[in-house]
C-alpha cells in the first residue's frame, strides 16, 4: 500500500482519473434523455455555453483549491478560506454519501445487461423482450438489486482500498482507453445507420423557439453533475496532483473528454433510434427508459452487429459508472484519512459499508419495499431513490458549487488563486483576469439563478 496520503504517478494519471470521474452515468444515461426531453439544438448548445461560461472555471477552481492545499474536502477549505468554511468540504462529503447511495443501484444494473446482452447474443433474442414491464418487474426484484449494487460497492471498494496511484489510477488507465475504443467504434456504426442524419440535425441544428424555458437551468444544472463538481471531488482528486502539472490545462482536458463523450453519446443513440421509423414517437418517457428499454432491443432489431456491440456497449456503461463511483467515494475516504487518521484500509471498508446501508435502502425503493418506494418529498419525486437525485442534483451540488466560487473569488486573495492558475505550465491563452470575472459574477450569478430557479419549483434531476 502507498504510504501516506498518496499521489497520482503521472499528469495522464491524473486526467484519466478525473475523467473518469467526470464521464458516467450522467453522459451515458442522464444527457441523451434531457436533451430529448429540451428538443435537441438548441438546448445542445446552451448547455455547451454552461459547461464554458461555468462548468470549466469551476473545474479549475476545485482543482487548485485542492492542489494548494494537498488535502481531502475539509481541510482544503479550511486552508482556502479559514476554518468558518470547511463546512462547505463537509457539505461535499454528506453529498458524496447520498449521491454514493443511489448512483450504485444503477450502475448495478449494468451487470445485469452485460448478462443479459451475452445471453441474448448467443442464444438469441426475441423481439419485445426488453419491454417497459420486464425492466419494472427487475428493478422491484429486491432481492436482485441489492445484489447488483452489492457487487458494484464491492469492486469500488476493491479499488478505493488499492490507494491513490496503485488502485484509482490504474484502474482509470485501463477503463478509459476501453470506454473510448468501444464509444469509437459505435459511433462509426451508428453513423452508417439510416437515421444518422436526423440524429445530428436534432443536435446540431439549434431551434430556439423549441426550447422551453426550464431548459436553459436544466443544462446549468446538468453542468454540474456531469463534470463532477459541487461536492469536492475534484479537490479531492486535485489533491493528489503535483505542482508541475498545470491545473488550467488538466481542466481544459477533462472539461473537453466529458463534452465530447455526452455529445458521441448523444448521436450514437438518436442515430439508432431515428433509424427506427415510429420509435420516435413511443421512446419511454422516462430516463432509465432510453438507456435499459429502448437500446437493448435496438440493438438486435436495428443495429449493424448488434449481437457484438450490445454486450460491449454495457461493459462501456459499467465501466463508465465504476470510475464516477469510485471517484465519488473517494471524497469520503479521504476526509477521514486526512481529518481523523484513519488508514486508508479502515477508511475504504468502513466508509464502503456505511455508503452500501443507503444503497441497499434505494435499492429497495424501487418497487421492493412498499413504504420505501411511495412516499413524497418533492412534488412528483416517488420513493426515497427518486427524492435523493432530486436533493443531490438540484440542491446540494449547485449550493456547493456556490459556495465554492464564494470561496475562490471573494475570499481567498487574488494572489492565492493566481499562484495556483499561472506559472510556466500554463497555456498562453489563459487570462488570470477573465478567469476571475468569470469566478467572482458569471459564474456564482448562474448558480444563484437555479437555486432560485429550483426554490420556485424547477426540477432538473
Ligand atoms: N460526473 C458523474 C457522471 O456524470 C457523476 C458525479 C457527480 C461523480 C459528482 C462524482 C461527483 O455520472
Amino acid at each position: 500500500m502507498e504510504q501516506g496520503r498518496g499521489q497520482w504517478s503521472s499528469r495522464t494519471g491524473f486526467i484519466l482519473a478525473a475523467a473518469g470521474s467526470a464521464i458516467g452515468l450522467g453522459n451515458l444515461w442522464k444527457f441523451p434523455y434531457i436533451t430529448w426531453h429540451n428538443n435537441g439544438g438548441a438546448f445542445v448548445l446552451v448547455y455547451l455555453v454552461c459547461i464554458v461560461a461555468v462548468g470549466l472555471p469551476i473545474m479549475m477552481t476545485e482543482v487548485l483549491i485542492g492542489r494548494r492545499a494537498q488535502r481531502s474536502a475539509v481541510g482544503a477549505m479550511r486552508a482556502a478560506a479559514g476554518p468558518l468554511w470547511s463546512w462547505v468540504g463537509g457539505l461535499g462529503v454528506a453529498t458524496g454519501f447520498i449521491l454514493l447511495g443511489y448512483y450504485t443501484v444503477v450502475a448495478g444494473w449494468t451487470f445485469r445487461y452485460i448478462f443479459k446482452t451475452l445471453q441474448w447474443s448467443t442464444g438469441g433474442y426475441t423481439p419485445g423482450t426488453s419491454s417497459g414491464e420486464a425492466f419494472s418487474q427487475f428493478v422491484s426484484t429486491g432481492s436482485i438489486q441489492v445484489l447488483l449494487a452489492g457487487a458494484f460497492m464491492g469492486l469500488t471498494v476493491a479499488v478505493n482500498y488499492a490507494g491513490v496511484s496503485k488502485g484509482i489510477e490504474r484502474a482509470a488507465r485501463v477503463l478509459m482507453p476501453a470506454l473510448l475504443a468501444i464509444l469509437g467504434l459505435m459511433l462509426v456504426t451508428s453513423l452508417t445507420m439510416k437515421g444518422s442524419g436526423e440524429a445530428l440535425r436534432f443536435i446540431f441544428t439549434p431551434d430556439f423557439s423549441e426550447l422551453p424555458a426550464r431548459g436553459i437551468l436544466e443544462a446549468l444544472g446538468h453542468s454540474f453533475f456531469t463534470l463532477s463538481l459541487g461536492m469536492g471531488a475534484m479537490i479531492t482528486y486535485g489533491s493528489y496532483m503535483s505542482r508541475k502539472q498545470s491545473v488550467v490545462k488538466a481542466s481544459v482536458a477533462i472539461v473537453v473528454l466529458d463534452t465530447v463523450i455526452a455529445i458521441v453519446a448523444t448521436i450514437i443513440m438518436f442515430s439508432v433510434i431515428f433509424s427506427q421509423a415510429g420509435l420516435r414517437e413511443s421512446i419511454s418517457g422516462s430516463t432509465a427508459g432510453m438507456l435499459f428499454i429502448t437500446l437493448p432491443e435496438l440493438f438486435y432489431t436495428a443495429v449493424p452487429l448488434g449481437t457484438i456491440l450490445a454486450p460491449l456497449f454495457y461493459v462501456l456503461v459499467a465501466f463508465a459508472a465504476l470510475t464516477s463511483t469510485i471517484s465519488i467515494l473517494e471524497v469520503i475516504i479521504a476526509y477521514f484519512i486526512d481529518e481523523k487518521n484513519w488508514s486508508r484500509h479502515k477508511a475504504s471498508l468502513v466508509c464502503g459499508s456505511a455508503c452500501f446501508a443507503l444503497t441497499v435502502l434505494c435499492a429497495l425503493s424501487l418497487g421492493a419495499w412498499g413504504q420505501l418506494s411511495s412516499f413524497e418529498i418533492f412534488a412528483g419525486k416517488q420513493g426515497l431513490f427518486a427524492n435523493l437525485d432530486h436533493l443531490v442534483a438540484n440542491w446540494m451540488l449547485p449550493v456547493g458549487g456556490f459556495f465554492i466560487t464564494m470561496v475562490a473569488g471573494w475570499i481567498m486573495t487574488r494572489e492565492a488563486t493566481k499562484k495556483e492558475l499561472v506559472d510556466e505550465t500554463t497555456p498562453r491563452w489563459f487570462h488570470f483576469g477573465v478567469w476571475r470575472i468569470f469566478i467572482r459574477f458569471v459564474a456564482p450569478g448562474a448558480v444563484a439563478a437555479i437555486i432560485i430557479a429550483v426554490l420556485r419549483g424547477a426540477d432538473f434531476s
